[in-house]
């Protein structure tokens, strides 16, 4: 599926992710460092399909996680910060007929 193509040189940093710390390296972005460590599922659509990174260019928004309690967060566009708190971001309770 997806593999580095750049050494892991940056400084380390940590990150929590559903509060799993989670080592990453300075200068990767979110799906990144999730993916570097096996995190496939950021989010969750309607009848909780479970979602992950596809496009990894800001495209396809099946990254959205939340991140430091803010929503709609594109995880493949956000470089990591040293203590960010990521979260999955679950979809809304659909109840009603479509
Ligand atoms: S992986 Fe497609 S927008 Fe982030």
């Amino acid at each position: 599926m997806f593999k580095t193509t750049t050494s892991q040189s940056g400084r380390a940093v940590h990150l929590s992710f559903e509060g799993e710390v989670i080592a990453a390296f300075d200068g990767d972005n979110v799906a990144a460092a999730l993916l570097r460590v096996g995190k496939l599922q950021f989010r969750t659509a309607a009848k909780n399909d479970g979602r992950g990174p596809y496009c990894m260019m800001g495209v396809c928004f099946e990254c959205l996680v939340e991140i430091d309690g803010k929503p709609n967060q594109q995880a493949c566009q956000i470089i990591i910060r040293d203590g960010m708190q990521i979260r999955r971001q679950q979809a809304p309770n659909i109840t009603s007929e479509l």
